[in-house]
């Protein structure tokens, strides 16, 4: 276990509320940007949100600590599930992008509305503490957003694995009296969520269980490293047949999260639009392969150094292209809202269609506002290239439809003020830190001005 992980663990001595860096700011305040400044200089990437929620779940499974390195810092997102598993009984110290999580004293496997609703990752505590436990309590995440996003993967899974489910007033009421049992589950659509939830139920299983069609993200295998390093039998990790056999129990590891993709797929594209040069501190180009070839063929120049990723455009007019979502390792839906941005600037038109979430065309109406020429129909958009963007007053609907809304800032004529900034909190660390150093003209202000 690294020295400093151990220090932070040994400075909380007792169970109190986790050192967590708090977002201060309101999720109500605004972004101004002006546009028109080329991005130059060095951005570092953050440890991924969407692996090191996972891995917080992860610590569910034994009473010992797990010591997660390169955390995400001061993102909604993980202050929420801090305080879920806090509610819980687990004790949670947090120092830097280190955190150290013991579940040894958890007194109650429940999860309640309001702290599932915040985000709907609460669900992956499912899993986890039915398959440590027996019994377990966790709130319906709800409706989002991006698509009504439902569960029944999850669920279906842990019945085949030999829970009983019912649901009751918006609870999800899980048992296994007598331990969940190893099974085959053949997954009819590849769900990232129900791959995890039940990778983790299965490392406590009695038996072998496979998992078919399952999810290959860079975040799954992320995941399924750290519990091979609590002790879990799990092979085929990054294909679509996962076996995982079941332990008597889990111990502790130290494990580092994985660089944040989407946030390096997000600067890559800033790049793109704004015609400077980033170096992408702590980045990961082979998570990525989906994007690279659409943005070189648009005229990005993209080189791997060492452990950075330094993009740069090529001096052409940005050409237009299609793309269509997928799975890992197709193009990821989570980048999609700022490919289209950057489509908004090519010469010609491009396509998006987006196959994973039914309503992912939020920031459309916003972009269209700014002066884009966008026509959507079904799950797909045509984007006509215009000549340039013009500020506006717009309204973050989701995390990337809002920071796509600031890539559109960042090269849109005048000034643009994003409302309800919200959901950038929960995802994107020091975003106008980030793009401040990089020569942008941002800054964060109260709702009321
Ligand atoms: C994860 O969501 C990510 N969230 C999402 O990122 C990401 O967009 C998504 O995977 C796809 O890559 C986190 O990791 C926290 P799914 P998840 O289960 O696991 C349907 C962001 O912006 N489905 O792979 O919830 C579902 O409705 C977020 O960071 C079922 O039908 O996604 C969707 O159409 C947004 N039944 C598709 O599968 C189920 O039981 C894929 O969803 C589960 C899912």
């Amino acid at each position: 276990m690294p020295q400093e992980a151990e220090n932070i663990w040994a400075k909380k001595a007792s169970p109190s509320p986790s050192s967590e860096i708090k977002p201060q700011k309101s999720g109500l305040d605004k972004i101004r940007i002006v546009g028109g400044k080329r991005l130059e200089g060095i951005i570092p990437i953050s440890g991924a949100k969407n692996a090191a929620l996972k891995l917080m779940c992860a610590a569910l499974l034994t009473d010992k600590s797990l010591h997660l390195e390169n955390m995400p810092n001061g993102l909604r997102d993980i202050q929420s599930q801090t305080e879920l598993m806090e509610h819980m009984g687990c004790v949670i110290a947090r120092e830097r992008d280190l955190m150290a999580i013991n579940a040894g004293r958890i007194t109650k496997p429940e999860a309640p509305y309001d702290l599932v609703r915040k985000m709907r990752t609460g669900i992956l505590v499912l899993g986890p503490l039915l398959a440590r436990f027996g019994e377990v309590k966790v709130s319906l995440p709800g409706g989002c957003a991006i698509g009504s996003r439902p569960i029944d993967l999850h669920l279906k899974g842990l019945e085949a694995m030999g829970a009983q489910i019912k649901i009751e007033q918006g609870y999800i009421y899980a048992s296994a009296p007598e331990g969940l049992k190893g099974t085959t589950i053949n997954f009819p659509k590849v769900s990232v969520g129900a791959t995890e939830n039940l990778m983790m139920a299965a490392t406590l299983a009695d038996g072998t269980t496979i998992l078919n069609n399952a999810a290959r993200e860079p975040e799954i295998i992320n995941l399924g490293e750290c519990l091979i390093a609590m002790g879990a039998k799990i092979k085929g990790l990054g294909t679509p047949e996962i076996t995982i056999k079941g332990v008597k129990e889990l111990h502790g590891a130290a494990h580092d999260v994985i660089p944040d993709r989407i946030e390096t797929g997000t600067w890559m594209i800033a790049a793109c639009l704004t015609g400077g040069t980033l170096r992408l501190k702590n980045a990961q180009l082979d998570h990525l392969t989906a994007l690279v070839a659409p943005l070189q063929e648009a005229g990005l120049n993209i080189e791997q150094s060492e452990r950075d990723i330094i993009v740069s455009r090529n001096g052409q007019p940005l050409t237009g292209i299609d793309i269509t979502t997928e799975p890992y390792p197709g193009f990821p839906t989570d980048l999609q809202a700022q490919f289209m941005t950057m489509l908004t600037l090519c010469e010609g038109a491009g396509m998006v269609t987006e196959t994973i979430f039914e309503n992912r065309f939020m920031h459309v109406p916003e972009l269209c506002r700014m002066g884009a020429n966008i026509k959507t129909q079904g799950n797909s958009a045509i984007i006509r290239g215009v000549t340039g963007l013009k500020g506006a007053e717009v309204m973050a609907t989701d995390l990337r439809a809002s920071v796509a809304l600031v890539l559109a800032a960042l090269v849109a004529e005048g000034e643009t003020t994003i409302n309800r900034i919200y959901h950038l909190d929960r995802g994107y660390e020091n975003i106008v830190e980030k793009l401040n150093n990089c020569g942008a003209d941002i800054k964060r202000v109260p709702p009321e001005s």
